[in-house]
């Protein structure tokens, strides 16, 4: 069994060494001022954090996300919740033959909102409804994947820069997915380009990749550098960077976006319902390499 990392009043597991924590024993709706904030500051010692037992309703929710940052409103406003434009709703679920929110998105490895000039710093979910198995998450440690290089690859690396494409993004979806984005909503997000590696704060290296958006590495050939970030995909998503998060009704997961990539996995969406409530946490500024 893991040790508790602090002495609060809840219980603190890591998760992957320094890849995250999982809290129990903390309730978010009841939680002061202070305990976000000490909640936001243990998160951003890794990349990753799991709240189990969680009861909260759409505002309890908004509160604790302000804790974290900017909340963003969501580009397609049909699958926020009502009044709540900052909630985005994932969901198998449909209301007088209408479904609620989106479904079968994020599939392939991937980082959130990667096509942005600056690219959201969190995402959090929350589940209310969940199925008993499958519609897994799986998180990538995009710092210990970097720092598993070699350190002639790292170096070569490490001064790429990289064209995302909210346009190719598009391109490359579900056909269910990608028709309810429209024109105007893909206009609002022009090609922009981020370094291949980002720099922490505390000095740590992350590789930097999206299986949707990135369309080149700047002065490669695009297709040998679509091969190369392929690859880079295939290194970091090894079993001994990922977490497979398991989810429970009640659970809120929580990841940076600019030091890890995730997935959603499948689940038998004729037999089971999901429906989980997110929230993105603008970014501010663009990326440091
Ligand atoms: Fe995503």
């Amino acid at each position: 069994m893991s040790q508790p990392i602090t002495n609060a009043p809840y219980a603190v597991t890591p998760i992957k060494g320094n890849f995250g924590a999982e809290i129990t024993g903390l309730d978010l709706a009841t939680a002061s001022d202070a305990q976000l904030a000490e909640i936001a500051e243990l998160y951003r010692r890794g990349s990753v954090l799991v709240l189990r037992d969680q009861k909260l309703t759409p505002e309890q929710l908004v509160r604790f996300g302000e804790a974290l940052g900017t909340l963003e409103n969501h580009t397609r406003e049909q699958f926020t919740l009502p009044g709540f434009p900052t909630v985005y709703i994932l969901s198998n679920k449909e209301v007088d033959g209408k479904r609620i929110g989106v479904h079968r998105d994020g599939m392939g490895w991937h980082t959130d909102g990667s096509y942005l000039r600056e690219p959201l710093d969190t995402t959090v979910l929350y589940a209310l409804e969940s199925p008993p198995e499958g519609a897994d998450t799986l998180l990538a440690d995009m710092r210990a994947a970097f720092e598993a290089l070699p350190a002639d690859v790292q170096q070569e690396v490490a001064g790429k820069e990289v064209l995302h494409s909210f346009v190719y993004l598009i391109g490359q979806l579900d056909p269910e997915a990608r028709s309810v984005v429209t024109a105007e909503q893909a206009g609002r997000a022009p090609d922009v380009v981020h370094p291949l590696v980002l720099m922490r704060e505390d000095g740590s290296r992350s590789l930097y990749l999206s299986s949707g958006s990135t369309r080149e590495i700047l002065g490669e050939d695009p297709e040998a550098g679509r091969q190369r970030v392929r690859e880079l995909i295939a290194h970091a998503t090894q079993d001994q960077f990922v977490y497979r998060h398991k989810w429970r009704v009640g659970d809120v997961l929580l990841w940076n976006n600019r030091y890890t990539m995730h997935r959603a996995t499948e689940y038998d969406d004729k037999a089971y319902i999901r429906l989980v409530h997110r929230l993105w946490v603008a970014g501010q500024g663009g990326l440091s390499s």
